[in-house]
């Protein structure tokens, strides 16, 4: 692995999975991995779960992991090629980003949308200009439409929470469910999100191929289908969440229609206790942070059926998994 920006960047997903589990077990056993080496963790955007999980993932394998907040203590970085740097910008990345590559073995971006200009956005420019300039392997600590780390940690969490109890009588105290539904349902919010962790997860699932996947959104916020192709999509959310046996809870502002804004804000669409009763018991999940009664109800958040911490912990073995990947590869 050179890069991890998306789903393409792995070769097999269950194997990476299976690596994450083994570091669950056993956090220190690739402590010399990383020794000597640096890893650049550069925040253009706020983060928690992000910031301290691959920071814990890189000490485990011996990385030094040192944090830059660019976006509130660095320069304004310029990401357009021969622009004419006489506005706010102050420099460009085509010169910090080859410096970083001097100082760092590899350089982890978090980068958000400007919800502006869906093109600009969908380019990815940002996260494409680090990987061009930087000359070392880049990891997204999520970009403007894809959130890996997080995607990864999610199918760590939904494989970890398939495997159920038989009772001993009638076979295997430990069973494989059979191909899950997994539902990925719109929730109302009270500002415009971006699109990143509904369309990673999306990405994510469908080339995992293990799952009903089925997507829930009101009218007008159909995502990119470069990444849902292969879902079922359906504006019907109690329909979508029959027999669901995972159910992912996420805001997202509108793909097609406005770039970037909120139409429809249902209250409706939060989920909760009533919503829950129409699904195989489902475990519920949200990558955080959630606006509690307003994506989430407490009643779920408090509740046995939320996922959402054991989703969060994970991700410092996602990370984990990623780096010793890039580290072996790029020795
Ligand atoms: N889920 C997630 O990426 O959390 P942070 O924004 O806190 O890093």
């Amino acid at each position: 692995m050179r890069n991890f920006i998306s789903v393409h960047d792995v070769s097999n997903i269950n194997d990476l999975v299976a690596k994450a589990l083994v570091y669950k077990a056993d956090p220190l056993k690739d402590k010399s991995l990383g020794k000597h080496k640096r890893i650049g963790l550069l925040f253009l955007n706020p983060s928690m779960r992000t910031r301290l999980s691959t920071q814990i993932a890189a000490q485990n394998l011996g990385m030094e992991a040192i944090v830059f907040n660019v976006g509130q203590e660095g320069w304004a970085l310029e990401f357009e090629e021969e622009a004419i740097m006489s506005g706010s910008t102050v420099e460009h990345v085509k010169d910090a980003a080859p410096i970083m590559g001097k100082y760092f073995d590899i350089l982890a971006i978090r980068t958000f949308p400007s919800l502006k200009n869906r093109d600009d956005d969908y380019s990815e420019l940002f996260i494409k200009q680090f990987i061009k300039y930087a000359g070392i392997p880049v990891v997204s600590l999520e970009s403007a439409t894809l959130h890996p780390l997080q995607s990864l940690t999610d199918i760590i969490t939904i494989q970890e929470n398939s495997i159920i109890p038989m009772n001993v009588e009638r076979g295997p105290l430990w069973t494989q469910m059979e191909r899950p539904k997994i539902v990925l349902t719109w929730a109302p919010h009270v500002k415009p999100l971006p699109q990143c962790v509904a369309n990673s997860f999306s990405q994510w699932v469908n080339a995992w191929g293990q799952a009903d996947f089925v997507i829930t959104h009101p009218e007008d916020y159909e995502l990119d289908t470069q990444f849902t192709n292969g879902a079922t999509i359906t504006h019907d959310q109690n329909e979508a969440l029959k027999d669901a046996d995972f159910v992912y809870v996420k805001n997202w502002s509108t793909f097609n229609h406005e770039y970037g804004r909120i139409y429809t804000n249902d209250p409706g669409w939060m989920m909760t206790n009533e919503k829950l009763a129409l699904t195989n018991n489902a475990k519920v999940m949200h990558c955080l942070p959630v606006r509690r009664n307003v994506e989430l109800s407490d009643e779920i958040l408090d509740g046995p059926n939320s996922i959402v911490t054991q989703e969060a912990s994970n991700r410092v073995w996602a990370a984990q998994a990623v780096l010793a990947e890039i580290l072996k590869a790029n020795h």
